[in-house]
C-alpha cells in the first residue's frame, strides 16, 4: 500500500507536475497536515508536543505523557501506548471527529449561531450561519424565517452578507446574518435560515420569561476543537442544557484556537468550531468576549463570525459591550485593548457601571466577564496576574466601588476562585452582602492544560483546580430571594468540583 501511494505520486508528479493544493480541502484534513510536520499521516506525541507549544508560546515546553494522557482521553481510540511509539493516524483522527468536518452540501448553513442585543427585552434576535465554498456569495438571497408554531413560519427577514479571506490558503465562504424582530416575551419561536437553493433544519428557541424567577447560564473560556477536549466540554454543555435548559451561554475569550501560533491561522478551524457549538448556539444565545487567540489579522474572523451589542450599548464593535439578561446585566471588557485610565474604553466601563448602578431594581446583578485573570495562581504569566498587575490594580477598584458581584476571566486553563477580602467573614461558600467582588478563572473549555499552581497557595485564592469543564451560574430573584449560585461542573465525571453562593 504505501509502496502504491508512492508510485502513485511519483507518477502524479511525472505526468502533471508539482501536486497543486486544493483550495477547498476539508477542515480536519488541513488541521491534521498542519500538525503532521513529517507527512506520514500520523500524530505522534513530538508532534503534538510541538503543536501544543507552538500554540502557546509562552508556557513551558509540555510534558510527552501529560501529551499523551489528554489524547488518549479525548479520542475513542489510539494506537500504541508508549511514548515512543504513540501515534494516531488520520484513519483515526478522521473516524473520531467526522462531524465537525465539511458538510456534503456547500448550499446548506451551517454554523448557526444566535445572539441578544442590548435591550434585555429580547424583542429582537441576531442570527449568522455560513455558506461554505467558492461563490457562495452569488447565492440566490437569503433569509431567516420564523414563527411560533413549528413548520409555520409568517414572519420572514432578509439577511445581510459578508465574507473575508485571511488564514493558510486563505478562506471561501459568505457569512449571512439576520435579525428576528417584533419577538414577544416567553415565546418559543421556531426558525429556518437559507435562500431559495436551500433551508436549514428547523430550529427553535425561547424568549425571556419576565414572570420566571430563576435563570441559568453557562460560562468557560478557551475551548478550542478536537485537539485535545474543546469538542468534549461543547457536548458537555449541549448534554446539560436539555436537564437545566440555559438562557445563554457566555464564552469568555479564547474561542476556536484557529491560530497556529505564528501570525498565521487555519480559517477551517473556526468552521470546525462552529459545526462543534452549533447544536447549542442555534437554540440559545451564544455571547463572547474576546481573547488573545482572536488577535490574528486583526480580529477578522472574531468580528466577522460574531455581532455583539457593541453599538447597542455604546461600546465597540465585539471588543467591549454590554447586556441584560433578566436581572443580570452582563458587561464584556476587552483585555486585548487599551484599558487604561485614560483610554476610550475606561470611559466607556465607567459610563456603563454608572447606568446600570441606575438600573439596580431591574438587574441587582452585576457580571463582569474578560478573558485575562485580574488574579491567578497559576505559575504561568504570573506577573501579569497578581494583586500589582496592571490589569488588577486599573480596574478592581472600580468594581468595587460600583458593586460587580462577580467576574469571570479565563485564559490560563484552570478554575480558582479568589475573593480578595481577608477581612469578610465567609461561612459555607455563602457571599453574603459583601464589599467584594468573586473572581473567577474558569478557562476549562477544553484547551491544552500545561498548568502548574505556585506554592504555597496565595491568601486569597479560595480553590484550585485544574480539569476540563465549565461554570454554571444560577441567578434567583424574586420576592424571598436575591441568590447566584456557582458551580464549577467538571466534563469527565460530571460532579461539581466547586460551588458558591452570593446573596444579596
Ligand atoms: C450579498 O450582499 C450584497 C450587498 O452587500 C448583495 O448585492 C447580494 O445580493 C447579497 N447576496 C446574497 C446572496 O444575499
Ligand atoms: C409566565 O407567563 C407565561 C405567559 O407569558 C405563562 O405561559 C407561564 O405559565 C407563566 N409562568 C409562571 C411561572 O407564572
Ligand atoms: C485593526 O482594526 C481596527 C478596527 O477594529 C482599525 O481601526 C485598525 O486601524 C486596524 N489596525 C490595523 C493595523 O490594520
Ligand atoms: C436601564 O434600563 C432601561 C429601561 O429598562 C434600559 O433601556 C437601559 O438599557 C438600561 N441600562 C443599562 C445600562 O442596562
Ligand atoms: C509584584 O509582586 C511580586 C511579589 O508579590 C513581586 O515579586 C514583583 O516584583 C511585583 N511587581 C511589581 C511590578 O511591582
Ligand atoms: C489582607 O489583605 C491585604 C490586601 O488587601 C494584604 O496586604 C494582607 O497581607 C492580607 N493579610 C493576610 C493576613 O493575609
Ligand atoms: C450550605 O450551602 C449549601 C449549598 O449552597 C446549602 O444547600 C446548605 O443549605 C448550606 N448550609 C447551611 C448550614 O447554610
Amino acid at each position: 500500500m504505501p509502496l502504491c501511494i508512492l508510485v502513485c505520486f511519483v507518477l502524479t508528479t511525472l505526468i502533471y507536475g508539482k501536486p497543486i493544493r486544493q483550495i477547498e480541502e476539508a477542515p480536519l484534513r488541513v488541521f491534521f497536515r498542519h500538525i503532521d510536520l513529517n507527512a506520514n499521516d500520523e500524530l505522534d506525541a513530538y508532534e503534538l508536543q510541538h503543536y501544543f507549544h507552538d500554540i502557546e508560546p509562552d508556557d513551558k515546553v509540555p510534558d510527552l505523557n501529560q501529551v499523551i494522557r489528554t489524547m488518549k482521553r479525548t479520542m475513542k481510540q489510539v494506537t500504541n501506548e508508549h511514548e515512543q511509539h504513540f501515534s494516531i493516524s488520520w484513519q483515526q483522527f478522521h473516524g473520531n471527529f467526522i462531524e465537525l468536518d465539511s458538510i456534503a452540501d456547500n448550499n446548506i448553513p451551517q454554523q448557526i449561531h444566535l445572539s441578544l442585543l442590548a435591550d434585555g427585552t429580547w424583542s429582537s434576535m441576531v442570527v449568522i450561519w455560513i455558506l461554505k465554498g467558492i461563490g457562495s456569495e452569488h447565492q440566490p438571497s437569503s433569509f431567516v424565517r420564523y414563527g411560533t408554531a413549528s413548520g409555520s413560519y409568517i414572519y420572514t427577514q432578509a439577511a445581510t452578507n459578508r465574507t473575508y479571506d485571511v488564514g493558510i490558503g486563505g478562506w471561501k465562504g459568505t457569512i449571512y446574518e439576520a435579525r428576528m424582530i417584533s419577538l414577544q416575551p416567553c415565546q418559543i419561536y421556531y426558525y429556518r435560515v437559507g435562500n431559495a437553493k436551500a433551508w436549514s433544519d428547523e430550529y427553535s428557541f425561547k424568549t425571556d420569561c419576565s414572570n420566571v424567577s430563576t435563570r441559568v447560564f453557562a460560562v468557560m473560556g478557551d475551548m478550542g476543537t478536537v485537539i485535545p477536549a474543546g469538542h468534549l466540554v461543547a457536548k458537555q454543555i449541549t448534554e446539560d442544557h436539555r436537564t437545566t435548559p440555559f438562557t445563554s451561554v457566555v464564552h469568555v475569550g479564547d474561542i476556536s484556537y484557529a491560530g497556529t501560533g505564528s501570525s498565521e491561522e487555519i480559517a477551517e478551524v473556526w468552521d470546525m468550531w462552529g459545526r462543534q457549538v452549533e447544536p447549542i448556539s442555534s437554540i440559545v444565545p451564544y455571547m463572547t468576549n474576546v481573547g488573545n487567540h482572536e488577535a490574528y489579522y486583526n480580529y477578522t474572523a472574531y468580528r466577522n463570525r460574531f455581532r455583539m451589542p457593541g453599538p447597542e450599548s455604546l461600546g465597540v464593535d465585539n471588543f467591549w459591550f454590554s447586556f441584560n439578561t433578566g436581572p443580570v446585566h452582563w458587561i464584556s471588557m476587552s483585555s486585548q485593548h487599551d484599558y487604561s485610565k485614560d483610554s476610550v474604553q475606561y470611559a466607556w466601563l465607567v459610563n456603563d457601571l454608572i447606568k446600570a448602578t441606575q438600573n439596580r431594581t431591574q438587574q441587582p446583578f452585576i457580571i463582569v466577564v474578560t478573558h485575562r485573570p485580574l488574579l491567578c495562581s497559576d505559575e504561568s504569566e504570573l506577573e501579569q496576574h497578581l494583586p500589582n498587575s496592571t490589569l488588577f490594580k486599573t480596574v478592581y477598584s472600580l468594581f468595587v466601588k460600583y458593586q460587580v458581584q462577580l467576574i469571570i476571566t479565563g485564559h490560563m486553563h484552570v478554575y480558582e476562585r479568589i475573593f480578595y477580602d481577608n477581612t469578610t467573614l465567609i461561612t459555607n461558600n455563602t457571599y453574603t452582602n459583601v464589599r467584594s467582588p468573586v473572581i473567577v478563572v474558569q478557562g476549562t473549555g477544553g484547551a491544552f492544560d500545561n498548568d502548574k499552581w505556585i506554592q504555597p497557595q496565595p491568601w486569597w485564592s479560595k480553590s484550585r483546580m485544574i480539569a476540563y469543564g465549565y461554570g454554571r451560574v444560577t441567578v434567583s430573584v424574586d420576592e424571598t430571594q436575591r441568590r447566584l449560585h456557582y458551580e464549577y461542573l467538571l466534563e469527565h465525571d460530571r460532579s461539581v468540583y466547586d460551588q458558591f453562593s452570593i446573596v444579596i
